[in-house]
């Protein structure tokens, strides 16, 4: 009978993840666990690490009673039925495949402490995106436990979006759950089948579940990339971007989700899981096939590239010593998470500029702090978008937080040096009223408003 569930990594997907998985199984106890002290400690208190509406609800309900976050691993793998690694898999930095494959040493170092610990049969869940055939591996390492220890492998990969996570979770297009065996998989989907309707959990081989993560994210930043090439087509040409995405996206073959043009892609995962379907590829003996995923990437800085340029050919070819509030440094809003985020690489450039930059976030400026912690250049920081903006030659809008929509733009424009310059990175603010205020307005793929 399950009883416990543990899980290995208690980071945006681990956190979120087995609260809500506490909170639908209250038979269950769950226990997250992490080598990072202080990341279970805030995850004990009134302060959670991560920022995700409705999170702290669900935390709340649950924390204490079948829901612990703990430091003792060891102790959390000896009473575990099935044990959840949700441990990070980022882009290796060093070695063979640096800067596309993914690096697995903390999915190593994770089946090792299982070994290490373990004194009975176990289900080990991959929770974590990883390349395609990973679970071998992971395989030859917990079967080399030398104690005659079961391990039985599921892939469960994770399809939440930051932002969105707590939604997601409760109500999922669909679960995947791959596997070899098949009581491990039907263990793994009756816990999803407390909230989730059967039909919605997808049952199939390890490899595809395994490689279907990958996939999904890398259509979905490829759409992202396709449009983004179609904005700078649309400011040389006339056409609107917004008017063309709406009319394509009606065709029922297309759609309309992420079909917003913008400076790019960010985030943990889209940029690392394409990177690693092109190492994959590679690999494997298909540069074609890999040729054309990493065109994707190469679109998306591309864009922040092309976003800085724009900023620098409008206010006369010199940003140096000017004033310039930067709104949203989240790589999207609803969320504190900065990793990736094209708010980074468009700062840097600024800054290479000799722009003085002040940073704007309503959740993200301690994580915008720790990203510049060791870029040169004059960057303030404030929560407070009035006090950002005072005296500045420019907004550059980089993250679609609602509350900047809702600003007070004729107070700003009046706090502003003239001429008053707005780049709308992400489309969310209305141009023709912002022009009429007096700025000159430039947003992505549409005409420019400028009282030039
Ligand atoms: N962030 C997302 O939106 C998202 C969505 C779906 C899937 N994923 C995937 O889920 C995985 C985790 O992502 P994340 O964003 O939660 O990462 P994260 O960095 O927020 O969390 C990972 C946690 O694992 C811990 N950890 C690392 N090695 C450990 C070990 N040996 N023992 C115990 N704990 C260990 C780290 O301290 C960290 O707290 C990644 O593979 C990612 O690609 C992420």
């Amino acid at each position: 009978m399950l009883k416990n569930i543990v899980c290995i990594g208690a980071g945006y997907v681990g956190g979120p993840t087995m609260a809500v998985i506490a909170d639908r199984c209250p038979e269950y106890t769950v226990t997250v666990v992490d080598i990072n002290a202080a990341r279970i400690e805030a995850w004990n208190s009134g302060n959670l690490p991560i920022y995700e509406p409705g999170l702290e609800e669900v935390v709340r309900r649950c924390r204490g009673r079948n829901l612990f976050y703990s430091g003792d691993i060891a102790g959390a793998i000896r009473q575990a039925d099935v044990i959840f690694v949700s441990v990070n898999t980022p882009t290796k930095t060093f070695g063979t495949g640096a800067g596309k494959a993914a690096d697995l040493q903390y999915l190593e170092k994770t089946a090792r402490s299982i070994i290490k610990y373990a004194e009975s049969d176990k289900i080990v869940v991959e929770k974590s995106t990883l390349p395609v055939r990973t679970a071998q591996a992971l395989g030859r390492v917990l079967e080399a436990n030398g104690r005659g220890l079961k391990f039985r492998i599921v892939s469960n990969p994770e399809f939440l979006a930051e932002g969105t996570a707590i939604r997601d979770l409760n109500a999922p297009d669909r679960v995947l759950i791959g596997g070899l065996d098949a009581d491990a998989i039907e263990t793994v989907a009756s816990i999803y089948a407390h909230w989730v309707p059967r039909e919605k959990i997808i049952t199939t081989n390890l490899w595809s579940s395994e490689l279907t993560k990958l996939v999904s994210n890398a259509l979905l930043a490829q759409r992202v990339s396709s449009v983004n090439s179609i904005s700078a087509l649309c400011e040389k040409t006339g056409a609107d971007i917004d008017e063309v995405t709406a009319a394509a996206g009606l065709d029922s073959r297309i759609g309309k989700k992420f079909l917003k043009a913008g400076i790019g892609f960010g985030g943990s995962c889209f940029k690392k899981d394409i990177l690693n379907l092109v190492y994959l590829c590679g690999y494997y003996g298909l540069p074609e096939v890999a040729a054309y995923w990493e065109q994707v990437v190469k679109m998306n800085d591309f864009q922040a590239k092309r976003f800085v340029g724009k900023m620098l050919s409008s206010m006369f070819n010199t940003v140096a010593d000017k004033r310039i509030a930067v709104f949203g440094f989240a790589f999207k809003a609803d969320t504190g998470d900065t990793r990736e985020s094209p708010a980074i690489a468009v700062t840097r450039q600024l800054l290479e500029e000799h722009a003085l930059v002040r940073i704007c976030d309503p959740k993200a400026i301690e994580n915008a702090r720790l990203d510049l912690a060791e870029t040169e250049g004059d960057v303030s920081f404030f929560t407070d978008p009035y006090l950002a903006a005072e005296g500045t030659h420019a907004i550059a809008l980089l993250t679609d937080w609602q509350e900047f929509r809702n600003l007070d733009y004729r107070k700003l424009y009046d706090m502003m040096e003239k001429p008053a310059f707005i780049f709308d990175g992400r489309n969310l603010l209305d141009a023709g009223m912002l022009f009429d205020i007096g700025f000159n307005v430039y947003p992505i793929g549409k005409k420019e408003r400028t009282h030039f």
